[in-house]
């Protein structure tokens, strides 16, 4: 696995410790709001893990998994929801929790949906953000680190389901995805 990958971007310190700055954060925003916090699968899983335990404050979790990729490297940008969340968002506050935001599409679709079934508030968590690469006007709240126009894998994000249980985060050598 390690051998498909070019150069380390962002090593499993790094990560924690950004992990913990966005914990402490995002405790002091839904201190007593008793947030319904989302992860999208499939990405978000390992972010979503580490996140939520430097939350030192009640919350609920839900998970939605929504498909833009298939198993490519280019968004479609058709956004299809393969399961819903469980838990009514009505009058919750939601904080979506993501593992990077790219083109934007699958973030503004979830967005969209989420505010038309009334939620409270919600808000936007990624790890990761290519600003470079976006198509639709969205701008995540909160967000770990701005990283080049690159194929990343590793702590959650996939290429061709593979990769995501590095726990770095890696680019991939551009001879894996194109040969
Ligand atoms: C990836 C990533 C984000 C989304 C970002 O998910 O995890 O959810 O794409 O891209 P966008 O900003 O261009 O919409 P993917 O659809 O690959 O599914 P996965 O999380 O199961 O890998
Ligand atoms: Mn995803
Ligand atoms: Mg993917």
């Amino acid at each position: 696995m390690r051998d498909d990958i070019k150069e380390i971007l962002l090593s499993e310190e790094e990560i924690a410790e950004k992990v913990k700055e966005l914990g402490t954060i995002l405790s002091n925003e839904y201190r007593d709001k008793n947030p319904l916090v989302i992860c999208v699968l499939r990405g978000a899983v390992v972010f979503m893990a580490d996140l939520i335990r430097e939350m030192d404050i009640p919350c609920e979790m839900d998970f939605m998994a929504v498909s833009s990729y298939g198993s490519g490297t280019e968004s479609t940008g058709v956004v299809k929801i393969l399961k819903d969340l469980d838990t009514s968002v009505q009058n919750r506050h939601v904080l979506v929790v993501e593992d990077i935001m790219d083109s934007g599409l699958t973030l503004s679709r979830l967005v969209e949906l989420l505010r038309h079934r009334e939620a409270a508030s919600v808000k936007v968590v990624t790890l990761l953000n290519k600003p470079e690469r976006r198509k639709v006007d969205i701008t995540p709240d909160y967000s770990g680190f701005t990283i080049p126009d690159e194929f990343v894998v590793g702590y959650g994000l996939d290429y061709a389901e593979k990769y995501r249980n590095l726990p770095y985060i890696g680019i991939l050598k551009p001879e894996v995805y194109t040969k």
